[in-house]
């Protein structure tokens, strides 16, 4: 079976690759745009994303969409992510933080894939904490000040260990045990 990925982000379509070749599922990169609705939940820009996607004559795709919810700061930057990671970056979020004492947050990625027409939407989580300062080279994005265990940031982690507890690799177990109930892979 052909899954089309879409995303601006090859390095995704890799690490889906890789998490669904054991199932014979090829992943093909659909590098277009959709929209993306202004809402609090992920699941909401995923929802319209497909449908959209869908109405368009897409078959067979998977689309992703995930974010950082940092708890003092009432979820932001959540759905808000990308546009915080270009404009205040880290060092924005941590002066955002500073004295507050409930670190505490959660990345989130939502999927939706549409086989034929059964749809389905998972969600997988990471709670973890925000650090006090940058730490670690690995990684890209929040990852240098997000820890999950309260002692190493995700940039201090080998990648294959953040992907077995990430919030994208919990999001694309739920969507290949869906995927298996429904007889779909
Ligand atoms: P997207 O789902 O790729 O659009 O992710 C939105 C934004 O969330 C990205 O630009 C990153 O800033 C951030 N983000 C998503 N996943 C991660 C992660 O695993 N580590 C660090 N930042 C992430």
């Amino acid at each position: 079976m052909k899954l089309n990925v879409v995303t601006h982000n090859p390095g995704k379509v890799k690490e889906y690759q890789a998490e669904f070749a054991d199932f014979g599922v090829e992943m093909v990169h659909v590098n277009r745009e959709y929209d993306e609705v202004q809402t609090a939940y992920l699941e909401e820009v995923v929802d319209k994303g497909m449908k959209e996607l869908y109405r368009d004559g897409l078959r067979d795709f998977m689309i992703d969409d995930s974010g950082l919810f940092v708890n003092a700061l009432k979820g932001f930057p959540g759905v808000y992510s990308a546009y915080g990671q270009k404009t205040i970056g880290n060092q924005g979020i941590l002066k955002l933080m500073e004295g507050v004492e409930d670190r505490t947050a959660v990345f989130k990625c939502c999927i939706g894939c549409m086989i034929g027409e059964e749809r389905i939407i998972v969600t997988g989580t990471c709670p973890g904490y925000i650090l006090f300062e940058e730490r670690g080279d690995g990684g890209f994005g929040y990852d240098p000040i997000f820890t999950p265990d309260g002692e190493r940031s995700f940039a201090e982690i080998p990648v294959e260990e953040k992907n077995a507890i990430s919030h994208r690799g919990n999001a694309t177990k739920l969507l290949i045990d869906e995927l298996k109930s429904r007889g779909l892979i």
